[in-house]
């Protein structure tokens, strides 16, 4: 792409006036060491991290900035690194997901307040990601994301282990018996074994993906092991290359575009990924301003195969993965079947989609299967709707038994979370492999902050019988490196009001993925008895501060779990001066 290095730089109005204002901006960045001619006419790149020895996936990102920077100082350019809020999903309770959107708001205050002309997005644990793209997106000035990549495959016990999967998996094994607490623990240090993020298609690897099919990353930033040289490449790559987006303009806007969002779901779908990405996916694009419905998903993803084999729906990790030729090897199939939704969608190095991944090599079929056998035939996720899930619901068909698809079974109704682990223990239970557990409360604002905990751990007793999935429903989230047939995200969630409120224990439920339906059987009449009967129900407890900022403004599941007021781009115009 051609361009002069000659445009108006938003840093000048800070650095570029030889008057009072700019002997102060520049006066105080000049105790940091940095000569003058560093202040004429660079572009100054903001290197947005996230670093955090309490976000353990990302805290090796001190040392891919150091990278970014050598990039940027080669393409002539001056680096500025600062830190955002850091939401870790191991560490942070009652969950990473209710700071996405305060993490969300730092950052786009850190950017529109400061004097960067384009910046780089370091992101790596799940919530990081949509975070940084969404507080940029509202900015809409150049943006490039770099990802801290996926840590090595985890080892143990001879065996390839994978993030967060085999939590789920040694977990059910201890409560069936089948291990001891000693084995199960003895997993810990094996399956995190180097820095990076969680390395099964969870949600940070599913998010890393959507960035790099949206365009707003380089080719292969999603996959490179977070330990491997060739991150450090990339992140010195795109260093070099956010300075020419600037000379350019190439600002998110151009790149997040409806067709963005199209391809991301399609390759959602191809990869197998989380049920996260729905939530998230909406956030940003509503950033940005761009349209998208929960029936996107339908139309977009559904039907297409999914050919990625990672746990948690396959085999693989993530290691594996960029091996077998990453994401641009996943692209290229669905260009070359004709799948890739819109192979002319523009992406941050100035190429198409289409054009970056013609002919990427692809080293191994086990991981990167062919269409014509696929993992899952109709992957994506499905959308249900019904009367208990007005606004919708969503389920992974490929980390689901194909068997419960298409299900009817009476409720165990959990009325929160507590209620929930003081009762699944209890052998008297009146439940059976046929039966569906509802789970309440634990939606955006009920948790608050809609936590992980939809993949409701089956009762010992059917585990121990060999029951090993279970129809449930929840308004909560599941963590993408969870599996089961786990009815996620029910809108409106049972804090606001929703139908799922009043379900209760007997009451028969159906679900029918194919025909994207959840049912409660019960009359009109009855439905609109119980609703009444909830109405002016006490709002749940929250500890005030950003707890209540949160619950105030949140919105549903369906629209995306951003606050109302942020929803939109504001744009980076300079402010007034600070004297
Ligand atoms: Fe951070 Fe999984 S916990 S990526
Ligand atoms: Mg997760």
């Amino acid at each position: 792409m051609s361009h002069t290095k000659s445009r108006p730089l938003r840093s000048a109005q800070w650095f570029g006036t030889a008057d009072k204002n700019g002997f102060m901006y520049r006066s105080w960045m000049k105790n940091q060491g940095i000569p003058d001619h560093e202040f004429q006419g660079k572009p100054i790149i903001g290197i947005c991290n996230t670093w955090s020895e309490l976000t353990p996936c990302n805290a090796h990102f001190r040392k891919i900035a150091e990278h970014v920077k050598r990039g940027i100082f080669e393409a002539g350019g001056f680096p500025v690194e600062f830190p955002v809020f850091s939401n870790g999903e191991s560490n942070l309770r009652p969950t990473a997901m209710l700071t996405r959107n305060l993490a969300s708001m730092d950052v786009e205050e850190s950017i529109c307040g400061n004097p960067v002309d384009g910046v780089v997005l370091l992101t790596g644990c799940d919530k990081t990601t949509p975070a940084l793209l969404m507080g940029a997106a509202s900015c809409d000035i150049p943006a490039i994301v770099v990802t801290g990549g996926p840590m090595l495959n985890g080892k143990h016990e001879g065996k390839d282990i994978g993030s967060g999967t085999a939590v789920w998996q040694l977990h059910e094994a201890v409560k069936a018996g089948q291990i001891t607490l000693h084995e199960f623990m003895s997993a810990e240090a094996g399956m995190s074994r180097s820095a990076g993020t969680c390395n099964t298609m969870g949600t940070a690897s599913t998010m890393a993906c959507m960035a790099e099919a949206l365009g707003t990353s380089l080719p292969h930033n999603a996959a490179i092991p977070a330990v491997d040289a060739r991150r450090y490449v990339l992140a010195h790559m795109s260093g070099m290359r956010i300075v020419d987006m600037v000379w350019e303009d190439l600002r998110l806007s151009k790149v997040l575009t409806r067709q963005a969002f199209e391809n991301a779901i399609r390759v959602n779908a191809a990869i197998g990924g989380s049920t996260n990405a729905v939530i998230h996916l909406k956030a940003i694009a509503g950033r940005i301003g761009v349209p998208l419905e929960l029936e996107d998903w339908t139309i977009t993803g559904r039907g297409t195969p999914t050919i990625v084999d990672l746990m948690p729906s396959g085999r693989f990790l993530m290691e594996d993965f960029y091996y077998a030729g990453g994401l641009p090897g996943v692209l290229r199939r669905l260009l070359e079947a004709g799948l890739l939704p819109h192979p002319d969608a523009l992406t941050v190095n100035g190429n198409t989609l289409g054009e970056n991944t013609r002919g990427a090599p692809i080293h191994n079929e086990e991981v990167i299967r062919p269409l014509d056998r696929p993992l899952v035939a109709d992957g994506g996720i499905c959308i249900l709707r019904g009367n208990l899930a007005p606004r919708g619901a969503v389920l992974k068909p490929s980390a689901a038994s194909p068997a419960l698809m298409r299900h009817r079974g009476q409720a165990i109704v959990f009325e929160d979370f507590d209620h929930y682990k003081s009762r699944i223990n209890d052998p008297d239970l009146p439940v059976d492999a046929n039966s569906v557990l509802v789970m309440k409360h634990c939606g955006p604002k009920g948790y608050p902050g809609m936590a992980e905990v939809g993949n409701m751990g089956l009762p010992p007793k059917l585990l121990a019988q060999g029951v090993t999935d279970m129809v449930r429903i929840s308004d909560a989230r599941m963590s993408g490196t969870a599996y089961g047939t786990v009815v996620l995200h029910v809108a409106p969630e049972a804090a606001a009001g929703g139908p799922l409120a009043i379900v209760r224990d007997g009451d028969w439920i159906e679900l029918d993925c194919g025909a994207g339906r959840l049912h409660l059987d019960i009359s009109a009449e009855e439905m609109a008895a119980r609703l009444e009967r909830i109405q002016n129900m006490p709002a749940a407890p929250n500890r005030g501060g950003y707890q209540k900022l949160y619950v105030d403004h949140v919105l549903q599941a369906d629209e995306g779990c951003d606050f109302d007021f942020l929803v939109g781009c504001r744009g980076a115009e300079v402010p007034k001066h600070s004297h």
